[in-house]
């Protein structure tokens, strides 16, 4: 059979269309992206001098974040878990932004043994910070418990960015102007909240529908955390990045994974779902803006009603407060987990000699 002959089957006819719509519908997709995603090219702003914290920083949106903060002369503190995937995403990021500003923090956002220590070496190498990133979370994990009795779901998404926030937040307040980012996620409207989730009970959860209730007390957190920071210089948002094509599936099955791989051909890539986060991090149009929830789109959207109700807000701080012993004293090296902050060119930790930081917490 010639070529010509084949070609001109409707089979490959046919098929060939069906390709030509999927590559059309692609670049539709991506034009749609360029076309609504904030113009991180035209945005001047120059962080050097200033400090920057971004957990989760090793993979996906956060170690696409990591960099363009690097690129623009921001010391960077890559919060990780795993130190061998920190210091690879480390040289990676050097080598893509030239910078020499980087440092390794080792932080287990599910232990809040690991913030404590993290947050005590951080504000010892970092006395003001002007942007924290609250970046890292895990989804597709049923109910654990953490060996501080809480849930891992909710520790990593909700409870360790309460408490790493709250204990810099002298820092944040010392640096005169600084944000904090959270970065959060569609699903949050389709959780619900219920405390007693944090501590692995309460009312029964759908599939995966722990991810979606983290996230909705993080935007609950946003707007209580933004009203107690009034007046101080520091501002605090939500973001959603979007459907971007990362690690977040890694612990969902093989069959969702593969979907999720076949589906990633509509989806963002991780540069493109930072920019919502680059957005809440750099705009000097937000200067000033405190509170809000983003889409992303870049767009100020209202958060689900169940965070926005003030009382549920103060309900679930103070126990949050009392689930991290926010308001009793940090005694120093006390805990489970460990945390070191290492300078780019050490191979061992070092500890620079310093106070030792009290919670910033005020009723
Ligand atoms: N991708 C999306 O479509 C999408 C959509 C909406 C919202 N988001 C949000 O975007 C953020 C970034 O996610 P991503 O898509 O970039 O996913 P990712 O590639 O899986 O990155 C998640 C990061 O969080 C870290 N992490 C997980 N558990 C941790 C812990 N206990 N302590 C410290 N770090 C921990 C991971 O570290 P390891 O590498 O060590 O696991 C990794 O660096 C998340 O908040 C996610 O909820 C993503």
């Amino acid at each position: 059979m010639s070529l010509w002959s084949v070609l001109s089957s409707p089979v490959w006819g046919a098929g060939s269309v069906l390709l030509i719509l999927v590559l059309l519908l692609r670049l539709s997709v991506r034009m749609w992206h360029k076309f609504y995603l904030w113009d991180l090219q035209h945005c001047s702003t120059d962080l050097t001098g200033k400090t920057a914290v971004v957990t989760g920083a090793n993979s996906g949106i956060g170690k696409a974040v990591s960099q363009e903060l690097a690129r623009r002369g921001a010391r960077v503190i890559l919060a990780c878990r795993s130190r061998e995937r920190g210091q690879q995403a480390l040289a990676e990021i050097q080598a893509a932004s030239k910078s020499s500003h980087l440092l390794l923090g080792e932080v287990d956002l599910s232990s809040m043994a690991s913030i404590r220590s993290f947050a005590q070496r951080l504000l010892q190498e970092c006395p003001e910070i002007h942007l924290l990133v609250n970046n890292a979370a895990v989804c597709g994990f049923p109910t654990t418990l953490t060996p501080e009795g809480l849930d891992l779901t909710f520790a990593t998404n909700y409870t360790g960015p309460f408490l790493l926030t709250n204990l810099l937040q002298g820092a944040l307040q010392r640096a005169g102007s600084a944000r904090v980012v959270n970065v959060s996620s569609f699903r949050q409207s389709h959780g619900y909240i219920d405390e007693d989730h944090l501590v692995g009970a309460g009312r029964p959860l759908a599939f995966n529908q722990n991810y979606d209730c983290s996230k909705l007390l993080l935007a609950s957190f946003t707007g209580k955390l933004a009203q107690r920071l009034r007046g101080t210089g520091v501002t605090v948002n939500s973001v959603d990045p979007g459907v971007a094509y990362t690690k977040i599936m890694k612990h969902f099955s093989w069959s969702y994974r593969i979907l999720f791989w076949l589906l990633s051909f509509f989806f963002k890539d991780s540069k493109q779902g930072a920019v919502p986060v680059l957005y809440l991090s750099l705009a000097k149009e937000l200067d000033g803006i405190s509170g809000k929830h983003f889409s992303s789109s870049c767009v100020i959207t209202l958060p689900p009603e169940a965070a926005q109700d003030p009382h549920v807000a103060q309900s679930l701080w103070n126990t949050s407060v009392r689930l991290t012993n926010l308001d009793k004293p940090l005694v120093p090296g006390l805990g489970r987990g460990s945390a070191t902050l290492r300078p780019l060119d050490q191979g061992v930790c070092r500890v620079l000699p310093g106070r030792t930081p009290t919670p910033q917490y005020r009723d």
